[in-house]
């Protein structure tokens, strides 16, 4: 067993076996943030500044209950979705016993980031008196599906398995940065350590994953994957701006001030920046595995703007 593959360790460490519950202690009336401020595109636009201090608050805390409400849609609609497939031998790649059981620890990983992402929104919720603006996970789910579909007709288990491999690839600034953040509240710090712990480990397990997958496919099919890769990759790494618009609106901004707060808070050229650099391992990857020299692959990364600097950064 590899040592990045846990047998031995998942028992022991897997966040879902060893962490307490987190719990928000007495730390709202002391100043603490919700979100590292740098981390809210909008909150130091001057539209925002000018609501009253109440509804900064709120939106900070809004801000937070929106990470979380996805991490909660996503880790068992689209991540335990595909993981379930591979534990159970569905999932049409050819599969050693280890890996279904080690996929079927990641099933109970992902379960628990679900529940503690939920616990932690209603401690907040109830003890702020800051209601969460319900989440619409749906739509964004649906534009994920619809990228599959279009680039592999047919093969919805492969397109399953293909989003879970490129998200789980991923590294986004939230996982790095909050758990750094004295300033946030000791509750968000711990949460999202303990989610980034589990996701180091979730890491390793995908890439070999993929690396199974890929060695299985036929030259035609790995054509269609290369080609869909770089929209799964744009789709789950551009901001979605539909719960940031509502935020906003409850927050008191009419519907033409929500426009320009976002115009200039998600400025085109550093949105793409960011995919880029939370993309990086999962473009490594590709590149190793060969995706990116099989035909049109260069195209398609490069017209969906991955491939505009260097992918090694040794991090
Ligand atoms: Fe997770
Ligand atoms: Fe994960």
């Amino acid at each position: 067993m590899n040592a990045d593959s846990g047998e031995r360790d998942w028992y022991a460490k897997a966040g879902v076996r060893r962490d307490p519950r987190r719990l928000l202690r007495d730390e709202l009336r002391t100043g603490r943030l919700y979100f590292p401020p740098a981390l809210i595109p909008y909150g130091a636009h001057p539209m925002v500044r000018a609501l009253p201090a109440e509804a900064q608050e709120a939106l900070a805390a809004r801000h937070l209950f929106q990470y979380l409400g996805f991490t909660t849609h996503f880790e068992t609609q689209v991540v335990n979705r595909a993981t379930q497939l591979i534990a159970t031998g569905g999932c049409g790649v050819d599969s050693t016993a280890d890996t279904k059981l080690d996929a079927f620890r990641i099933y109970c990983d992902e379960g628990y980031h679900a529940l503690y992402s939920f616990d932690v929104i209603r401690q907040i919720a109830v003890a702020s008196g800051i209601e969460p603006v319900p989440y619409e996970f749906t739509p964004f789910r649906e534009r994920l599906d619809a990228i599959g579909m279009e680039a592999l007709p047919g093969q919805p288990v492969l397109a399953q398995l293909l989003q879970v491999v490129v998200f789980e690839t991923l590294v986004t600034a939230i996982l790095n940065e909050v758990p750094k953040d004295e300033r946030v509240l000791g509750v968000v710090r711990q949460t999202v350590r303990d989610h980034a712990r589990d996701e180091g480990w979730h890491h390793a397990f995908f890439s070999r994953f993929f690396r199974e997958l890929w060695a299985q496919q036929s030259r035609a099919q790995r054509v269609r994957i290369a080609r869909c890769l770089p929209g799964l990759i744009r789709s789950s790494l551009l901001p979605d701006l539909r719960p940031v618009r509502a935020t906003l609106t409850v927050a008191g901004l009419s519907a033409a001030q929500v426009e320009d707060v976002l115009r200039d808070s998600y400025p085109q050229a550093e949105s793409e920046r960011g995919m880029r650099t939370a993309a990086r391992h999962a473009l490594r990857l590709f590149e190793e595995t060969g995706v990116l020299a099989v035909d049109g692959a260069q195209y398609a990364f490069h017209a969906a703007g991955l491939l505009d600097e260097e992918i090694g950064d040794g991090s």
